[in-house]
């Protein structure tokens, strides 16, 4: 199976994506970013994987950037989309188009949208944690394909970040397989 990932940062999940599934259980066809900094950039480079870079700045609505985007991808055939720190919301033009998974670093419905490892953190809840959805219109809104709890007792917030940012590794990794099964 062929798979497009899209990220907007460091791509240090997209890293353990290449790690573990690429040329192994799927094939990732196509690397997309909306940041023309993004640290990710070099790891499709070094891993020969086709880049797209689409600068989010130069479009001025979201549905035209994520029409861009559409044809983009449309090459490489992709069966599914995964977003892995990829720090856009995408509208309908995409989402009703395209066949999609998320990452999202709490237990959604709790702490949708950004800063949601603080939130978790801060919360009343002894556990929090990290999801991966399938992706709809509605931000961090669409139907939970699996969640991973982190529990929060007795950890410092920079011990918590940690532990959650390892475990969406794993989340990730793991929701791929479903979302393709
Ligand atoms: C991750 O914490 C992800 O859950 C969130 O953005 C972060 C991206 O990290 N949506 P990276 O670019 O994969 O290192």
């Amino acid at each position: 199976k062929r798979i497009a990932v899209l990220f907007s940062g460091t791509g240090s999940n997209f890293a353990h994506i290449i790690n573990t599934l690429h040329k192994q259980e799927v094939e990732i066809a196509v690397a997309l970013t909306n940041n023309p900094e993004a640290g990710g950039i070099q790891l499709a480079k070094e891993h020969g994987i086709p880049l797209e870079i689409i600068d989010s700045k130069a479009y001025d609505s979201r549905e035209a950037f994520d029409s861009a985007v559409i044809e983009r991808l449309r090459p490489y055939g992709a069966d599914l989309t995964v977003l892995a720190g990829f720090m856009r919301i995408l509208t309908p033009v995409f989402t009703d188009q395209i066949k999609c998974i998320n990452l999202h670093p709490s237990l959604l419905p709790r702490h949708k949208g950004l800063k949601s490892i603080e939130r978790s953190y801060e919360d009343e809840y002894p556990t929090g944690g990290v999801s991966v959805h399938w992706v709809t219109s509605e931000l961090d809104g669409g139907e939970i394909i699996l969640q991973k709890e982190v529990a929060k007792e007795g950890l410092s917030f920079e011990e918590y970040d940690e532990k959650v940012r390892a475990i969406e590794k794993v989340a990730l990794e793991e929701a791929i397989r479903k979302a393709l099964d």
